[in-house]
């Protein structure tokens, strides 16, 4: 019989899902018909923002968010925990990144936020990520927008669903800008897709511009005349970057169930907080109301005398598959060979020798979960 075998996660689809997208397949449009519409309302809903754009990744959302935010050469500060995208995409914008260093949920430190922009007034914004599903303190980040002038950017794809006291991942209360991502791992998915919102009518209409090529089609807005009734412009270098109705039809189906999604990865968590308790093995999870799209715990190995790599190998031989999340940005040679030097952000360094992201999906039972808990128990303890 195959070994059954637990990746850090996955999607969970439902006959609801299916049904849906095969309705759209049998439909006249795949793509540029009504269930793009119908998912930028329901997320419109969902975040209560007035504006949501949905395009065909969290990359592509990233992107567009960046090329409305940001001239060439304006500096960035963003974190070096998180997936690629994130500083890739002020790289695309022609902006430079500043790598902040972490504090104790792996998010960009805001403390050295605040130092750094005391001292630089060249900083034009932040791209804060929240990693694993833990927002990054919205209070902190209204706090450094409105003192420094700097326009924020929260980076949504770990947190759609987590909430900070009153405010909400992705609400844009205390944000210019939030991106999603829905990716299968991701608390809702559309296969691959993702979203633009924001309160900016400016930035919203810029966003819906380039996810298709720059064309404008609204006469009122034709910077040129032509007669022809099929007439229109390219007014800005844009991108094919929209989300097809398949993809759609699947977000919007998928984004019904988020509550069960949310509750059901929050009641596993819980679980592993009490079966990590008291060991050298810490949650990095303080906060309920994440959305717990990673969990992530940390071991100090060299402490303990074990070899990560030794731990990744024998669990992987068990059927359970761990990850790294994240080797920091600024190592990857693409940054180094920019200039930027890993050292300079410390603690970042620390986190990725310490972490491992551990199963966390709908669809982990019971005596699945105590197989996976024991299994790492005995690796990293005994
Ligand atoms: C923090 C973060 N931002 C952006 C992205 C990019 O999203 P996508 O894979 O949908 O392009 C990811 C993807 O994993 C991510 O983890």
């Amino acid at each position: 019989m195959k070994q059954k075998s637990y990746g850090y996660s996955r999607q969970y689809i439902d006959q609801d899902d299916i049904n849906a997208v095969v309705e759209v397949l049998k439909s006249d449009f795949l793509t540029t018909g009504p269930k793009v519409a119908e998912f930028e309302e329901a997320i419109r809903q969902y975040l209560g923002v007035k504006y949501a754009v949905c395009v065909s990744s969290g990359t592509a959302s990233l992107h567009i968010a960046a090329i409305c935010m940001l001239e060439k050469g304006d500096k960035v500060l963003t974190t070096p925990i998180s997936f690629l995208a994130t500083s890739n995409a002020i790289v695309y914008a022609q902006a430079v990144p500043v790598f902040v260093d972490v504090d104790d949920q792996a998010n960009i430190d805001l403390n050295l936020c605040e130092d750094i922009l005391k001292k630089d007034s060249t900083i034009k914004a932040i791209f804060a990520v929240d990693f694993a599903g833990n927002m990054v303190d919205p209070k902190g980040l209204m706090y450094l927008s409105q003192k420094f002038g700097v326009k924020i950017l929260e980076d949504c794809a770990h947190s759609l669903g987590a909430s900070f006291d009153s405010y909400k991942a992705g609400d844009c209360s205390f944000c210019d800008v939030a991106t999603l991502s829905f990716h299968p791992v991701k608390s809702i998915t559309s296969a691959e897709g993702g979203c633009v919102v924001t309160n900016s009518e400016t930035i919203a209409k810029k966003a819906t511009i380039l996810r298709n090529h720059g064309i404008v089609r609204d006469s009122s807005a034709f910077i040129y005349s032509d007669e022809n009734p099929l007439y229109f412009e390219m007014q800005e270098l844009g991108f094919n970057y929209r989300l097809s109705d398949v993809h759609s039809a699947l977000g919007l189906s998928q984004l019904k169930k988020i509550d069960l999604f949310l509750n059901t990865r929050r009641n596993l968590a819980k679980k592993y907080d009490k079966a990590f308790s008291n060991t050298p093995i810490r949650s990095l999870h303080k906060n309920a109301s994440a959305s717990y799209h990673l969990y992530v715990v940390r071991v100090n190995f060299k402490e303990l005398g074990k070899r990560r790599a030794d731990i990744i190998k024998s669990l992987k031989s068990n059927g359970i598959m761990l990850q790294t999340h994240y080797i920091p940005i600024n190592a990857q040679p693409f940054y180094q060979k920019m200039g930027y030097d890993p050292l300079e952000t410390p603690k970042a360094i620390e986190y990725y020798n310490e972490c491992l992201s551990i199963p966390l999906y709908v669809g982990i039972d019971d005596s699945e979960q105590e197989f996976i808990i024991d299994a790492i128990k005995s690796e990293i303890l005994y």
